[in-house]
């Protein structure tokens, strides 16, 4: 028999494994209790499959590790510093590099560095963290994405644009003064991993530099942007990513960087920047925040793994594996008629919690509950991306209430076979077929920011 579609696999090889604990339901039904339902309260020992997320969560390669073991720890001037920032320059052609622990740590600094209170930010759609610190900075954010990004069934190539017509009438409502920035987040990950093309990149940098708006980047996974592009786009099937990354970041003054996602590695970040002022500034506050401007909070051996990981991910076949490994996951769950947002994303599967517990109002959290029955009906971890995650309006103390209401299932890099994407996918499909039978939450316990973490509830 003919094959449909032409198959691909992974351009490497498995050399060392973890052993993974296998549980049973009347355990794991214990343990999503003690949790809070929430499944960032879970112990990693007790989960199966852990998609909560592909942040700091990849397997590094041989290389990477041989690279640990170069690690310069100097407290000043580590070589490992200056090779990351040649490969910084190299691979996304900014000239300046100040590293921070990880994405938040830039976000924090970027922020403190660029916002002046009460003005605002704009943005293609928010991430919880990004959002965070725009606000903590004294900072009002205004989501400028296109409408279809917020409604999980519509699809189409870049569903993470931002809509120029909004962006505009923000520009003239507000002034242009009183716009710090606008960041771009590129794909959009709590769109469910949306990308933007390269013609939305050049027609917002064109009316930002015409507005003297800076352009900030979330460069956080724009290698898998730049494959979107390089797929989806007219006049890009050619070009290798690399060409493509660097092309789409040239479209920016500064980027905010975690190299959790895509720089396969487990912790690290980054500002990388062409403006000296600015640099400057953000040097003098790293030493406050995070460490001397050449760490940033990393070790020397840190630097080294993310500056190796540049050079892999930015490889064509790589990148090629990393997003059909969602695709294929992504047509399982299609094809079983699961509710998912669409078309399939960059690092992530959504589903669409609102239609799949359809009879479970929003108001108790059908996307938490959601999360924390697949982890009891087979070991699965997934992550919320809904009210919870939305928080509260920092001003009237309201619960933001967003109109996705997701599960995210998350792929680490390098991690899974498709064996274990299979299992996933069964276990979903059979929480699917007894979904009317599973109730609602409360929540018993809110912290102050970021609540999705450590929020616990009760089933109602
Ligand atoms: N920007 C985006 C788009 C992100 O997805 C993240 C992290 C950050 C910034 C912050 O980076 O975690 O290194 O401080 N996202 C993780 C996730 C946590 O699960 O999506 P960080």
């Amino acid at each position: 028999m003919a094959l449909k579609h032409k198959s691909w696999a992974e351009p490497f090889k498995i050399k060392m494994v973890e052993p993974l604990k296998m549980t049973t339901l009347p355990y794991r039904q214990e343990k999503i209790k003690e949790a809070g339902y929430n499944t960032f309260l879970l112990r990693s020992e007790d989960v199966y499959i852990d998609l909560l997320t592909d942040s700091g969560t990849n397997a590094m390669s041989d290389y990477q590790w041989a690279g640990m073991m170069m690690g310069d720890e100097s407290y000043a001037g580590s070589k490992n510093y200056y090779n990351l920032e040649a490969n910084v320059q190299k691979i996304y052609g900014y000239k300046y590099l100040v590293p921070t622990h990880q994405g938040r740590g830039a976000e924090h600094l970027l922020s403190r560095a660029l916002i002046k209170p009460g003005q605002y930010v704009a943005g293609n759609m928010y991430f919880t963290t990004t959002r965070e610190h725009q606000e903590l900075a004294g900072g009002i954010f205004v989501d400028v994405i296109i409408d279809e990004a917020h409604i999980p069934e519509i699809s189409m190539p870049f569903k993470g644009n931002i809509d120029i017509e909004k962006y505009e009438r923000l520009i003239k409502e507000k002034g242009a003064e009183n716009i710090a920035y606008i960041t771009v987040g590129a794909p959009v990950n709590m769109a469910g991993g949306q990308p933007v093309s390269m013609a939305n990149m050049k027609e917002l940098s064109a009316i930002s530099k015409k507005n003297g708006i800076k352009v900030v980047l979330d460069a956080t996974r724009n290698m898998e942007n730049a494959y979107f592009i390089q797929q989806r786009e007219e006049g890009y099937a050619n070009i290798p990513i690399a060409e493509i990354h660097k092309e789409f970041c040239s479209l920016s003054d500064a980027a905010t960087m975690s190299g959790k996602k895509d720089l396969i590695v487990n912790i690290g970040g980054f500002v990388a920047l062409n403006d000296w002022d600015i640099f400057e500034e953000l040097r003098s506050q790293v030493v406050v925040y995070e460490g001397l401007h050449t760490y940033g909070g990393l070790a020397g051996r840190d630097m080294e793994a993310m500056s190796r990981g540049m050079e892999e991910a930015i490889q064509d076949d790589y990148m090629a594996s990393r997003v059909r490994q969602v695709e294929y996951f992504w047509n399982l769950l299609d094809d079983a008629g699961i509710p998912i947002v669409r078309p399939s994303g960059g690092h992530a599967v959504f589903i669409d919690a609102r239609k799949f517990y359809d009879h479970i109002p929003q108001t108790q959290f059908p996307a938490q509950k959601l999360a924390a029955d697949l982890y009891v009906e087979n070991g699965v971890r997934t992550m919320e991306r809904g009210i919870v995650s939305a928080g509260r309006n920092k001003v009237t103390g309201e619960n933001n209430t967003p109109k996705l209401e997701l599960v995210r299932c998350t792929f680490p890099r390098r991690v899974y076979t498709q064996a274990h994407l299979d299992v996933t996918a069964e276990g979903i499909i059979d929480l699917y077929e007894k979904r009317h039978q599973m109730k609602g939450l409360k929540m018993v316990y809110e912290p102050k920011q970021l609540r999705f973490f450590q929020a616990r509830f009760e089933e109602v």
